[in-house]
C-alpha cells in the first residue's frame, strides 16, 4: 500500500464493462491508463474493474470503462493523442444520443494541466485516482479524527486545482465537489479561503487528539470483545458482515445508540457476545498524502480485541491484495503473521472450482487461525463462529492483579466484566483475583497501557 505498482505488458485498448445506467445521478466513463515498460503483477483488467467498483460505490452509473495503452505518457494529457481523440468522440456521441457522460475518471494520478486539458478535450469533468478515492473516503470516514483527516487531504489536493467544472452536475450528494454538484462552492472557493481552512483544520485535528484518551475511554466501555472486519475492496466485508449479523437469530435488536450503523452486536452459537465491526476497503496505490486520512478511518481496528482479514480468494490477485492489506496492518502496529488477534478468511470459495474449492478448506481446517467461507451461500460460517468462540471464550483464567486504589476505573471494570474471587488490600493497592475472559482482560490491558503513554 502507498507503494506504486506500475503497470507491465499491456493488452490493446479494450471494453471491459458496460454497465447500463442506473438511476444514479452521474454517468461515467472510466479510463485505465497502462504505461508501457513498467511493471506490475495485477492484471490491468482487475484493476480495471476494480476502478469501476469504486464509481458504482459512490453511485456513479458506469457508461463506459476501458484500459487505455499508453506508449509514451504525454506531459500535456497523459493519454496519447488517438486516446483522447478516440473518447473525446464517444462522449460526443453519447451527448448526441442524448445519453450525455458527465464525468470520466482516470485510474491514475493526473497533473493539474493534465486534467484541464482533458477536461478540454472532452467537455466534462474529469477526476483522476487520487479524487476518485477522496470521495469514498469523505463519503466512509467514520470517525470525527477521520473526517478531518480526509478534508484536509481533500483540501491540500483541491488547492493545487482550482479549475472550475466544465459541466454542473446536478448530483444529489455530498463529497468534495470533485464530482460537482452540492460541493461545487469548494472549487470556487479561493486558495486564501482552502488556505485557513487548512489551518483551522490542522488546529482541531490537534485538539481531536488531546481528547482522544476520552474517547477510548467510552469505547472501553463497551462491554463485550470487538470483532474488526479488514479486507481489500471488494473482498466481501459488508456481505460477510451482513450475513454474520443476520445469522444471529437470538439476538434482540441490540445495536447500541452509541455504536454507529458499522457495528453491530451479535451472538455467538455458545451464547457469547461480540461487537462486529466493518471498516473502510484496502485500496493499492494509495497516494501518499492519503495515507494519514486512511488510517484515521481505521482507528476501531488498532483497538479490535480480534481481526478477521477478509480474503477474495477467487480473485486474480489475491496474493498481492494480501500483501497490500497486511503491509497496512503492520502499519498500525498489528503483525500479521504474530499477532494472535488476526484471523485470515478465504472468503467467495463459491466461485472456487471443486478441486480449489476443498484445497482451500483443507488448508485453512489445519490451522485455527484460518478459515474458509462463502458469504454469499453461507457455506462455512460455522466453522468462523467456531474460531471466534474459541477465542473469545477460551474459558476463563484466573489472573492475580495488583491495582492502586487510586485506579478506581480499572477496579470498577474488573467487577464489571471478571468475577473477583478474591481481594487483599494494603495502604496503596488492591490485590485481586479474577476470572475473567483473557480477550477482555487483554482489551483492557490495552486500553490501560495507552491511558498511561497518553
Ligand atoms: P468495499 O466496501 O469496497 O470494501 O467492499 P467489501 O469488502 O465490503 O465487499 P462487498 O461485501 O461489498 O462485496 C463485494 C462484491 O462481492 C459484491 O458484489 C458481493 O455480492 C460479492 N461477494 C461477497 N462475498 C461473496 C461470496 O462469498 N461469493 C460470491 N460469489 N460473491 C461474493
Amino acid at each position: 500500500m502507498g507503494t506504486h505498482r506500475n503497470t507491465q505488458s499491456t493488452p490493446t485498448t479494450q471494453t471491459a464493462t458496460t454497465q447500463a445506467a442506473r438511476s444514479a445521478s452521474g454517468r461515467a466513463l472510466i479510463l485505465h491508463p497502462v504505461l508501457r515498460g513498467t511493471e506490475d503483477d495485477r492484471s490491468p483488467e482487475a484493476s480495471l474493474e476494480e476502478a469501476v467498483g469504486l464509481a458504482a460505490a459512490i453511485d456513479l452509473a458506469v457508461a463506459h470503462a476501458a484500459v487505455v495503452k499508453v506508449s509514451q505518457p504525454r506531459p500535456a494529457t497523459l493519454l496519447g493523442g488517438g486516446a483522447v481523440e478516440q473518447y473525446a468522440a464517444l462522449m460526443e456521441e453519447a451527448r448526441e444520443a442524448g445519453d450525455a457522460i458527465d464525468l470520466v475518471i482516470v485510474d491514475h494520478g493526473l497533473s493539474p494541466v493534465q486534467q484541464r486539458n482533458l477536461e478540454r478535450a472532452f467537455k466534462a469533468k474529469v477526476i483522476d485516482r487520487t479524487g476518485l478515492i477522496l470521495e469514498i473516503f469523505g463519503e466512509r470516514a467514520r470517525t470525527h479524527e477521520g473526517q478531518l483527516q480526509v478534508e484536509l487531504a481533500a483540501l491540500s489536493y483541491q488547492k493545487s486545482r482550482l479549475v472550475r467544472s466544465w459541466t454542473h452536475l446536478e448530483r444529489q450528494r455530498g463529497g468534495f465537489g470533485f464530482l460537482g454538484g452540492p460541493g461545487e462552492s469548494q472549487l470556487e472557493m479561493d486558495r486564501r479561503l482552502i488556505g485557513d481552512r487548512i489551518i483551522k483544520i490542522k488546529k482541531e485535528l490537534g485538539e481531536v487528539r488531546r481528547t482522544r484518551g476520552l474517547h477510548r475511554k467510552a469505547r472501553a466501555k463497551v462491554p463485550y470483545p470487538v470483532v474488526a472486519l479488514v479486507g481489500y475492496t471488494n473482498a466481501g466485508k459488508s456481505t460477510l458482515f451482513n450475513r454474520m449479523a443476520g445469522a444471529d437469530v437470538f439476538a434482540k435488536d441490540l445495536l447500541f445508540a452509541t455504536l454507529d450503523p458499522t457495528m453491530r452486536s451479535i451472538r455467538l452459537p455458545t451464547g457469547r457476545t461480540v461487537i462486529l465491526s466493518d471498516t473502510v476497503g484496502f485500496i493499492s496505490d494509495l497516494p501518499t498524502h492519503l495515507v494519514a486520512a486512511f488510517r484515521a478511518t481505521l482507528e476501531e481496528v488498532e483497538a479490535a480485541d480480534i481481526i478477521l482479514h477478509v480474503r477474495d480468494i477467487a480473485h486474480a490477485d489475491s496474493e498481492a491484495q494480501k500483501a497490500d492489506v497486511e503491509a497496512i496492518l503492520r502499519g498500525l502496529g498489528i503483525d500479521p503473521e504474530h499477532d494472535p488477534r488476526v484471523v485470515e478468511v478465504a472468503n467467495k470459495i463459491d466461485l472456487l472450482e471443486a478441486e480449489d474449492h476443498d484445497a482451500a478448506i483443507r488448508r485453512t481446517a489445519r490451522a485455527d487461525g484460518a478459515c474458509a467461507v462463502s458469504a454469499a451461500t453461507g457455506e462455512g460460517l460455522d466453522g468462523l463462529f467456531g474460531i471466534l468462540d474459541r477465542r473469545v471464550t477460551a474459558g476463563r483464567e484466573v489472573v492475580e492483579m495488583d491495582v492502586e486504589h487510586a485506579d478506581g476505573a480499572t477496579l470498577a471494570w474488573l467487577y464489571a466484566h471478571g468475577e473477583v474471587l478474591d481481594r487483599r488490600d494494603d495502604d496503596h493497592h488492591a490485590r485481586l483475583q479474577v476470572a475473567i475472559e483473557p480477550a477482555l482482560l487483554a482489551r483492557m490491558e490495552r486500553q490501560r497501557e495507552k491511558r498511561v503513554s497518553a
